[in-house]
């Protein structure tokens, strides 16, 4: 199943990877708000294919289920023409364990296959559409000059594949992501980001604002909103944008 239709009307196109994740479905639901053509993609081995599918044609956008190969993603993209690609793919450690708890090969899963796989994957298939769309890649603060651990290692590399592939770009680096419609499986990540917050407040209060404007956490429409707008701002490409900028750059007002 694959939306590769070329665009019929005059919409700008935006490609959604990662749309049924919980920044992918804010962005998916701003794009279509705005009078934007969205692409959803939904991973065609998702167990949950049918339901997404259903969910994303009623929200008005259109869902596609290319696979994740470079052959496939290419030819989609070159259809589409998107003019922004949204790359908001991510793994956790917890789907690794899950894998390995059922006796299935965990590096399936891991930040080098996903974090890192699938997102040089969807560069290069971007740089194949031809029309250099935006990549706009939701990275993580803690990527970049010395990155500690697995996770900011593959979320590094994967930076330098966006910086180096030509495309104009837009990479995000937000702290924690949250939001009050978090699943409940993320229920100690919540609370663990309130009592971050919390301390961090408190440290404001205390007259130390510099963590708290760096590291307190983002709600996930706040942050769609504002990667919307530099995805679709010509003067925005080209930039890495981290937690302080972001503020700045959600809109107070729906973008058209
Ligand atoms: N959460 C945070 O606090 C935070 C902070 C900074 C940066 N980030 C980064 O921001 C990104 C998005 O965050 P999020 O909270 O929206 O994550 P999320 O809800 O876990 O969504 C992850 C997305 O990646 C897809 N995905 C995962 N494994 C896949 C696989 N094997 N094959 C294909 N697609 C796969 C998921 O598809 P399925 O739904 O089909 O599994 C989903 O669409 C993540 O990469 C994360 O590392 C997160």
């Amino acid at each position: 199943m694959s939306t590769t239709e070329p665009a019929t009307d005059n919409r700008t196109v935006a490609f959604v990877a990662g749309a049924t994740g919980y920044v992918g479905q804010q962005v998916v639901r701003q794009l279509v708000a705005a009078g934007i053509r969205t692409i959803a993609h939904i991973r065609p081995d998702s167990n949950r294919l049918s339901e997404w599918w259903t969910r994303f044609t009623e929200l008005g956008a259109e869902p596609d289920a290319t696979p994740w190969t470079l052959p496939a993603m290419a030819t989609t993209l070159k259809g589409l023409h998107p003019r922004v690609v949204f790359c908001l793919l991510g793994t956790t450690r917890s789907r690794m364990q899950s894998l390995a708890r059922a006796g299935k090969d965990p590096a399936a899963a891991s930040y080098e296959s996903i974090d890192y796989g699938l997102t040089a994957l969807l560069v290069e298939a971007a740089v194949h559409a031809g029309n250099a769309p935006r990549f706009v890649y939701l990275s993580s603060l803690g990527a970049g000059p010395n990155p500690k651990g697995a996770y900011m290692r593959w979320r590094t590399r994967a930076e330098h594949v966006v910086l180096g592939s030509g495309l104009p770009y837009i990479v995000i680096r937000p702290a924690m992501i949250t939001g009050p419609d978090r699943e409940e499986e993320r229920r100690s990540e919540r609370i663990a980001n309130a009592l971050v917050d919390g301390a961090l407040s408190l440290g404001k209060a205390l007259g130390i604002e510099g963590p708290w404007r760096r590291y307190r956490s983002i709600d996930a429409a706040g942050l769609a909103a504002a990667m919307i707008r530099l995805a679709m701002d010509p003067g925005a490409a080209n930039h890495t944008i981290e937690r302080e900028e972001l503020v700045a750059e959600a809109p107070e007002k729906p973008i058209r």
